[in-house]
């Protein structure tokens, strides 16, 4: 039956999912799937029904995509759909409940506070640097590819940042900052039978692994193998699935994580349901390191879509 690619929406990575949504129907239409673009963003999701579409690949990312909002509206178009749920998406969306969720169960994620805009005040925004020391990371908690994101390295830039993030979210997410290895692991699979791919070890330049350097530059360095000590590696496995699991995750996902140089501790810092499928993209390079092609990869995620 028809196949929707949903790509583009209405979030600030739109751009971001246009790529990913490109590359994912050129997969489909090359491997024989009846796949059409549609971008939630120009037509009605209803749509989808009228015209006889029976399955969504998700290539959205962000708010109105990856948060559960379109996940929740084919549910009551019953039309299946690749990657996780309505719930997890939702919590995932969040990098605060997210972290709520993963402290709950003894995961380990850097410490934060939250700020929620109209309700901080200066002295708040102060006391962050000395509550999780510099630098630190500022960013909206409900936002992808390091839009709007800020590494604080001095007091007196704080309020800009803060200020910065609350524009593109109310809820505004200050993190310790962990200094060390900079990886991102996906997970592929359902329940118990869900499972890891190699670790991606980044290495971008300056150590600033921003919207550019993600997308636009060749200056960024991805190792897969990650060329970590196999026992980190199979840890760092271990969490993220974990992280997944508890998430109640589905289909697919990639978590983020920094391990601290000092320690060798592993700290989740989100997870990623509708993870990027550009060019530059995480998941098909781990996916490949596996011996899953870009084609195989969409197939498989189609494959796996449901209700
Ligand atoms: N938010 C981007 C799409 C990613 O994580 O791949
Ligand atoms: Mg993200």
């Amino acid at each position: 039956g028809k196949v929707a690619v949903l790509m583009g929406g209405r979030s600030a990575e739109r751009e971001v999912s246009l790529m990913s949504g490109a590359g994912v129907l050129k997969a489909l239409q090359g491997q024989g799937v009846d796949a059409h673009a549609f971008d939630p963003a120009e037509r009605d999701l209803s749509e989808l029904k009228r015209k006889g579409f029976k399955r969504a690949f998700i290539a959205l990312h962000g708010r109105f995509g990856e948060d559960g909002t379109v996940q929740g509206a084919l549910e009551l178009l019953g039309i299946p759909y690749t990657g996780p749920g309505v719930l997890s998406s939702a919590i995932a969306i969040d990098k605060v409940m997210t972290k709520r969720v993963w402290l709950a169960e003894g995961l380990s994620t850097p410490r934060y506070v939250l700020l929620r805009k109209g309700a901080y005040t200066p002295e708040q925004v102060a006391a962050v640097p000395r509550e999780l020391g510099l630098p630190l990371i500022v960013k909206p908690a409900r936002e992808g590819s390091s839009i709007g994101l800020a590494k604080v390295t001095q007091a007196k830039a704080m309020a800009q940042a803060v200020e910065a993030a609350a524009a593109l979210d109310c809820d505004v997410l200050c993190e310790q900052f962990i200094a060390g290895d900079e990886v991102t692991c996906p997970v592929l699979g359902s329940g118990d039978s869900a499972q890891a791919l190699p670790v991606i070890r980044i290495v971008a330049p300056e150590g600033n692994y921003d919207y550019q350097n993600k997308y636009f530059t060749d200056d960024t360095k991805y190792l897969v193998p990650c060329g970590l000590p196999e026992g980190e590696e199979a840890a760092i496995q271990a969490l993220v699935l974990k992280a997944y699991q508890v998430l109640g995750c589905r289909g697919w996902s990639r978590a983020d994580v920094m391990i601290d140089a000092a320690t060798r501790t592993p700290y989740l810092l989100e997870i990623n349901t509708s993870p990027g499928m550009t060019g530059h993209s995480l998941v098909p390079m781990s996916a490949a390191a596996a011996g899953i092609g870009y084609e195989a990869l969409c197939l498989r995620l189609l494959a796996a879509a449901r209700l």
